[in-house]
């Protein structure tokens, strides 16, 4: 058996080397199909940094979406339930745990920032205030992405006021906005200035700041690259 075996392989690399002139044929592996696949699975796609872009626009609308379908929700649940009081700890979509698994697939970390914040570590500053000016002027209105450096990429999105629900909370105060929830509001941010909004007013804006490596690693289907703490 042994025998015939290698008297196979003698006379197989032997018509190899006959029919090919001088390269050898090398004999194909076994699973070579299954390995193949494999390899076609993990293969590192060639993205040029627009492809990284277009994600990181798609994925900010993904994660932007979800957190403020969760945020309404939860807020008319809450303050069905038990008024602003019950609905106060519902304040932090960027925070839902949804929208925070959601963030990581992407390698996003997401906050909101506004001019005259109800929660003073929301005040725009620097490049991001320059971007939220860029709503509150007027000169752009969309979702936008553009690279920060080499390593991030910043997708900002803005907040308009479009659901009745956010009156009871950054209404006129004494109107749509209690005098009596007002205080309430303020016994746990003093320094509160998110108030007297109307309908379609700016009120702030989504700033989602993409780790290009782990953008790139999920496009991938890689393990995440970053040591970023979570
Ligand atoms: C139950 C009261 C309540 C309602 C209703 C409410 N908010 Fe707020 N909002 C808050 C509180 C409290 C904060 C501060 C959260 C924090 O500590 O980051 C806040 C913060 C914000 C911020 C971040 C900037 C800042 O002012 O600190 C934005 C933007 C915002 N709210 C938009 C909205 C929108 C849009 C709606 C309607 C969908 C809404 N809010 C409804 C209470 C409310």
């Amino acid at each position: 058996m042994f025998k015939a075996r290698s008297l196979l392989a003698t006379i197989t690399l032997g018509t190899a080397f006959i029919v090919s002139g001088c390269d050898v044929k090398v004999k194909p592996i076994e699973g070579g199909k299954e390995i193949a696949r494999e390899l076609e699975r993990h293969k590192i796609k060639r993205l040029t940094q627009q492809d990284i872009l277009n994600a990181a626009q798609k994925y900010g609308d993904s994660v932007v979406v979800v957190a403020e379908r969760l945020h309404v929700l939860q807020l008319t649940e809450h303050l069905n339930q038990g008024g602003v009081a019950a609905a106060i700890p519902y304040c932090q979509p960027e925070n839902f745990e949804k929208v925070e698994a959601l963030q990581h697939k992407f390698g996003a970390i997401s906050r909101r920032f506004s001019e005259r914040p109800r929660n003073p570590k929301n005040l725009a500053r620097g490049g991001t205030a320059q971007a939220l000016n860029r709503y509150s002027s007027d000169q752009e209105r969309e979702a936008k992405v553009e690279a920060l450096n080499q390593n991030e990429i910043r997708y900002t999105s803005p907040i308009y006021l479009r659901d009745e629900t956010c009156l009871s909370c950054h209404g006129t105060v004494g109107q749509e906005l209690s005098e009596s929830d007002h205080t309430l509001i303020k016994e746990k941010y003093p320094q509160d200035q998110a108030t007297g909004y109307k309908r379609g007013d700016l009120m702030g804006m989504w700033e989602l700041t993409f780790d290009k490596m782990d953008l790139v690693a999920f496009l991938n289907d890689q393990p995440k690259k970053s040591r970023r703490p979570r």
